[in-house]
Parts: structure tokens; sequence; C-alpha cells
């Protein structure tokens, strides 16, 4: 018998037959840009641990949407920055707040673009955290209100889809049903379904200025240890409504993405997080890693481990490179 019998290398002889027989693709349809939106006018803030991400005024979103439109990317998930923040979170839920008016100036100019919006309270509160603060802890129950309202917001508003990620327990099934009541039946819900108390959130949270004044999040976002844990909650914000699951982070979760496109029948989503985008960023700037190879290794990594939706700071280069 002739030695070896097989070789896989006939297949990786030539771009062409790669190809043919790759297996995981990248589409920018399937990308999200998320962005961050605050007051003022001509404003573009570049968000220092962010390079190319930037905090914007309503009139410059827009013109950011344009552009995401134009490289046919999936879609936007806006997150907005108050000038006001207080204990009830008020200006999550405000008809006028930045994000409400931000996607009321999208939908009027850009109006074909999917406008997904963060349902969180973070943003909003003088404390940074994501419920009501009743002594020094976050009130679940008490917190649902604000996000059912936040949420039916932003449907009235015009969004195509809200994204919880509070992580607070019955959340899903308290939005549906408040978005049903206010006949919004048609919007679907994005859950941050396995959310993780992450230390890769840090560069988002000097973008959002969202970082709690005391204390962190271990109480209501998963221990990065977890796994079975994951699918319970996943299992969970389907049974209450979810019409497509998240994970995140998503690099160094990818066992949890595999598992949850395993074991469940709805879309999977994955977000990668400032921070690994952040990582990606500085090596790259040291000149210790390839920034655009890295970009698509890391995307399509995720892709590969089964989330179809990646929501991502790379949208746009990414689309870029892929559109070449
Ligand atoms: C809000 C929220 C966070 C992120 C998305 N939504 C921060 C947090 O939970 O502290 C992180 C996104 C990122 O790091 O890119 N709750």
């Amino acid at each position: 018998m002739p030695f070896p019998i097989h070789r896989p290398r006939r297949l990786r002889s030539s771009e062409p037959v790669r190809a043919l027989v790759r297996e995981t693709w990248l589409n920018p349809k399937q990308l999200i840009l998320p962005l961050f939106v605050v007051e003022g006018e001509g404003v573009r803030r570049e968000i220092g641990s962010m390079p190319g991400n930037f905090q914007m005024s309503i009139d410059e979103t827009v013109k950011e949407c344009a552009e995401v439109r134009s490289l046919g990317i999936g879609g936007v998930i806006l997150f907005g920055i108050p000038n006001k923040k207080d204990e009830f979170a008020s200006e999550a839920y405000n008809r006028n707040g930045i994000v409400q008016r931000a996607i009321r100036a999208i939908k009027e100019h850009v109006p074909d673009l999917l406008v997904i919006t963060d349902v969180c309270n973070c943003e909003y509160t003088s404390h940074g955290h994501c419920g009501k603060v009743v002594k020094n802890e976050v009130d679940n129950d008490a917190t649902l209100e604000w996000l059912s309202a936040t949420a039916v917001s932003h449907a009235r508003a015009g969004a195509d889809m809200v994204a919880p990620s509070d992580m607070m327990d019955g959340r899903v099934k308290a939005i549906r049903e408040a978005l049903d009541e206010e006949n919004f039946s048609r919007v679907p819900i994005l859950a941050y379904a396995a959310k993780y108390a992450s230390v890769f959130y840090g560069p988002f949270r000097e973008a959002a200025e969202s970082a709690p004044r005391f204390g962190d999040r271990r109480s209501y976002q998963m221990d990065p240890a977890n796994a079975r844990e994951a699918m319970r909650e996943i299992a969970l914000d389907i049974e209450e409504g979810a019409d497509i699951i998240m994970v995140k982070p998503a690099g160094p979760y990818l066992d949890i993405i595999h598992e949850a496109r395993q074991r469940f029948d709805v879309p999977v989503a994955a977000y990668q997080v400032s921070g690994e985008f952040a990582m990606i960023e500085a090596a790259a700037r040291n000149g210790w890693l390839d920034h655009d190879r890295a970009m698509l290794e890391s995307l399509v990594s995720i892709r590969r481990a089964g989330a179809e939706i990646i929501l991502t700071y790379f949208a746009k280069p990414a689309a870029r490179l892929l559109s070449k």
C-alpha cells in the first residue's frame, strides 16, 4: 500500500480549490455594528480604547447609518448616552430620549436599515447599575417595569428589534407582553441570553459611560466558569418568547456558542465585545499582529462555532474587505 493513503493537502493546493471546499463564509449582512449616540450636533468623539469607533450626535449617527447601509452591513444596534442620569433611569424610557430621537432620525433618512436597540438601564442610572437599586441591591422585579417601558418606547419610535442586555430574570416575558399589549407583536426580541460578567466589557464602559459606581455586575451577569447555566438561561429566554438568543462575549465563549447552536433551533447571535476588539487593535498597532487577518479570523471562528449573527465593532472594515 503506498504511503500516505490520504492526502488532505490536495484540497489546499490553490485558492480556487480552498474556496470550493470552504465550510464557513462571512457575509456583511450578518454583521451588526454597535453605535453610541450622544447629545449635541456635529459631535464625533473617538473612543480612546476603541480606535475607529465614536460617540456621535444624532446627525452624525444618521450619516454613519447611511454608510453602514451602503456597505451592505446587516444593521446597527444603538446605545444611548443621556446628558442627565438619575436613580430611576428616566431617560431610558422617555419618548424624547436620546435613543428614541435617534431611531426616528435614522428611520426618516435611512428607512431600510435594520435598527436594533439595546434595552438596558446602566447608561441611564446615576449609579451605573442595570436596574433599580434598593438597599444596595438591584431589584429584579421593579426593573422589569423600566425595561418594558423602554422596549415599548423604542418600538414606538420605530425600532425594528429590541435587545434586552440587563440579565434580569423574567425580562423577556415582561417585554414580550408589554410589546404585544401595545400592538408591537411584530417586533422581535434578540435576548442577551447568556451574558457573562466579563472583564472584556472594559472599553465599552468608557464608550457608554456606564461603569457601575459601586460594586460590580456579578449578581446579575453570569459567572465565566459556567456552561450548563448558560443553557438554562437560553432555554428560559426561548420559553419566555425570545426570537434570537445571544452569547456574549464571543471569542472566549465559543464553546457556549457551539453548544447553543447544537441544542436550540432559534437563530444564534454572538457579541464580539469591546475588549475583544481592543486586544486585536492594540496588538496590530504594536505591529504584533496583522490587523485584517486577525479581524477576519476572529469573525470566521465565531461563525464556525455556530453563530449566524455577529455584533462587532469590526463591521465596517470587515464589510469593506469582504466586498473586495
Ligand atoms: C449594557 C451592555 C454592556 C455591553 C453591552 N450592553 C456593558 C455591561 O454589561 O457592562 C458590553 C458591550 C461591549 O463590551 O462591547 N448592559
